[in-house]
């Protein structure tokens, strides 16, 4: 039987990891611009953080998580818990009053793998704690937003508020009363929700329950004063920083942890798998995992979800990265001293690469084409002997004899001036 990965987890195969450096440098980048350093955590955490943080009446901790209920521990499904779990450990809020702080890697839920689903996915996640005010929320899809212009996509934010602990139950029970009346037009799934997540038929896929939402008592008429007052500093910021944006009450998200701002990066280009980013506040959270008092807000951005979208949307190709240099070495004593000039190369930061097999110049000039070398160095024994070698420039094709005098390490560093240029020269002016 042949040996193959486990369904929906993926390779990234070197072809597509170009791609996805890109979106993580990007991602790297632009984060560091808004002040956020990066934390790295375990991939295995005790159960019950994700029970006490994502909660027991979700999708994810009720079917999705890969647990081993023998040790207590799974593999998280999210970073956000996890991250919270560290920032409280370590006691990150004495050091600074606001910590931004972000993470990339791979979480884990058993969904039925699809396009743009899988199993093993990878989030690049970020986190700002200790601040309340409406214009982090804002800043931060400010920043998402910035992220997927710079990688060239076109994608669309939804924002909404689900209040907080003083005016969510009061709308939960309009909700329930709505629904109530209605319930024998409720799929199976969304009746056992009405008496343990009923915000969940607001988002629920099924065409039934999507059309009689539609009347449905909104959240957004249901905000206490200060939710009210919040959700409306989050709009105008939004305003001013030019983020376009909808309103979108049916939002509620899949994880308990959130209060007041929630929103989605949403695409129609992905099938079913609409989000390629989420988030939202989430006040009493850290407190609540036996930490201080402090307000949170963050959101994740999927990255197969991203790279599948830049194969569809984004028109810029990735260029492949070129070797420096390609030793092709014929005969034995060639061999060894090419053996020994690639590794001198190397260590003055060129992309040296040489092949051993010992195979015809033919077929050594075809493997520095297939790994795109700009420079080929051509050398065999009696070149060797005569103390000259041929330097061919990959893509001119021009040749040029290369005195092997000096050491190897002095052959290596004229090797380096000459095809590495140490000015260029733009609009007629040599720089540096
Ligand atoms: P989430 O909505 O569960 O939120 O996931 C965030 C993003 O991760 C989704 O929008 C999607 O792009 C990606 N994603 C989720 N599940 C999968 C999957 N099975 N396959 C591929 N991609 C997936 C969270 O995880 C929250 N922790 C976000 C957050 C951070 N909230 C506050 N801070």
């Amino acid at each position: 039987m042949k040996l193959k990965a486990i369904n929906g987890f993926k390779d990234i195969l070197p072809d597509q990891v170009l791609r996805w450096q890109q979106v993580e440098q990007t991602a790297r980048d632009i984060f560091e611009r808004f002040g956020m350093r990066e934390i790295r955590m375990p991939i295995l955490e005790k159960t019950e953080l994700f029970f006490r943080s994502i909660g027991e009446a979700t999708d994810i901790v009720e079917k999705e998580m890969y647990s081993f209920p023998d040790k207590g521990i799974t593999m998280r499904p999210e970073a956000t818990a996890s991250l919270l779990r560290a920032f409280i450990e370590h006691g990150l809020h004495v050091q600074q009053p606001v910590q931004r702080l972000y993470t990339i890697g791979p979480m884990f839920r058993h969904e039925r793998p699809q396009k743009g689903r899988l199993r093993q996915f990878h989030q690049m996640d970020v986190e700002v704690i200790g601040a309340t005010e409406p214009q982090v929320d804002a800043e931060l899809m400010a920043m998402g937003q910035m992220l997927l212009n710079a990688l060239g996509l076109k994608v669309s934010l939804e924002i909404n508020s689900l209040g907080c602990p003083d005016c969510r139950p009061a709308f939960r029970t309009r909700l329930i009363e709505y629904l109530k009346e209605r319930k024998d037009d409720l799929c199976e799934d969304c009746r056992r929700r009405l008496s343990v997540n009923p915000l969940r038929t607001l988002d629920c896929k099924s065409r039934g329950c999507r059309a009689l939402v539609q009347e449905a008592p909104s959240i957004l008429d249901s905000l206490c004063s200060e939710c009210n007052e919040h959700f409306a500093g989050v709009e105008h910021t939004l305003e001013l920083l030019g983020v376009t944006y909808t309103k979108n009450r049916f939002m509620v998200r899949g994880l308990d942890y959130y209060t007041r701002t929630t929103f989605e990066f949403i695409t129609g280009d992905l099938g079913a798998q609409a989000a390629v980013g989420a988030g939202g506040r989430y006040d009493g959270l850290i407190e609540q995992l036996g930490g201080p008092k402090l307000p949170g807000i963050g959101f994740a951005m999927g990255m197969e979800r991203i790279v599948l979208l830049m194969e569809q949307q984004a028109e810029s190709s990735i260029i492949k990265p070129a070797a420096d240099i390609f030793v092709a070495a014929l005969g034995d004593k060639a061999a060894e001293y090419g053996c020994v000039l690639v590794q001198n190369l190397r260590a003055l930061q060129l992309k040296a690469a040489m092949d051993y097999s010992g195979r015809s110049l033919k077929a050594q000039m075809k493997q520095a084409g297939r790994i795109n070398s700009r420079f080929t160095l051509i050398v065999g024994d009696n070149e060797l002997t005569e103390g000259k070698a041929v330097l061919r420039n990959m893509q001119t094709q021009e040749q040029e004899t290369f005195a092997l005098d000096g050491t190897i390490n002095e052959q290596a560093g004229r090797l380096f001036s000459t095809i590495i240029p140490t000015s260029i020269e733009v609009d007629g002016i040599k720089m540096k």
